[in-house]
């Protein structure tokens, strides 16, 4: 089920970063990790804000890269993706905040804030680890059908069909931004490994293509069949179609 899915993710995440830490010498660059917003990477939050207060983990060497953020909304915002991670995960554990980045959907330069977010990204070494979740269409971040696979990080306006799945969080559909910052497919496939998580039915035809059929940009998520160490973990409901 899909607290198992997090459980089984929150382990391998413990297992990454303890192990780096361990063969790492003074000077070294930090454990860099790529992060998603949703509901279905909630249980692995949860499971590593556990195991950060029982000091099983420690975050305060380690630096994120979110990977997207709507438009127009402040940082505040409660429905922005700023406020998610901060609510759902860095307020409870021992990170930096400025090891902390997010893109900022208010910048007076789109263009330049995803261009130094990726040359932040590479400043850093690059991405160790990037998780992420699954649109129900299949698009990885905010890549929606149809998205360059090798895109990098850039403005991508959003399909109808993720609006009205996402207005499940917006008062009414109105509300919900029609564009988003977003790290691009060739930003994930840069990453030195890439876990998705995948739970729930309404997944079923999106891992299916993602796994079953051929890389294909209308289902962005199966560029990681490309990719040399990346891992889907999912939950009974989403194999339906498998
Ligand atoms: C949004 C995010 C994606 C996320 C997807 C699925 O579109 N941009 O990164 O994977 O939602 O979210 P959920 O896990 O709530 O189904």
């Amino acid at each position: 089920d899909s607290s198992e899915a997090g459980e089984y993710i929150s382990q391998v995440i413990k297992k990454r970063i303890n192990d780096y830490f361990k063969n790492r010498k003074d000077g070294d660059r930090p454990f860099v990790i790529g992060l998603p917003t949703g509901s279905s990477p909630l249980p692995i939050y949860k499971r590593l804000i556990e195991m950060n207060k029982n000091k099983e983990i420690s975050f305060q060497d380690v630096v994120t890269f979110n990977m997207d953020e709507y438009v127009g909304l402040e940082f505040n915002h409660e429905f922005s993706y700023h406020y998610f991670m901060w609510e759902n995960f860095f307020n409870h554990i021992d990170i930096k905040k400025e090891n902390v980045n997010i893109l900022n959907g208010n910048s007076n330069s789109h263009e330049k804030e995803c261009e130094l977010y990726e040359e932040k990204i590479k400043s850093y070494g690059g991405i160790d680890l990037f998780l992420g979740g699954m649109g129900v269409d299949g698009h990885i971040a905010f890549n929606e059908p149809g998205s360059s696979l090798s895109s990098r990080t850039r403005i991508k306006t959003l399909t109808r069909d993720t609006i009205i799945v996402n207005s499940r969080f917006f008062k009414n559909i109105n509300q919900v931004p029609t564009q988003a910052l977003t790290v691009g497919v060739g930003t994930i496939m840069d990453a030195r490994e890439i876990i998705l998580i995948v739970t729930g039915h309404s997944k079923a035809m999106a891992l299916y293509k993602t796994i079953e059929e051929g890389v294909n940009h209308m289902w962005t998520a199966s560029a990681i069949q490309m990719h040399k160490k990346s891992m889907i973990v999912c939950d009974e409901d989403a194999t339906a179609e498998l």
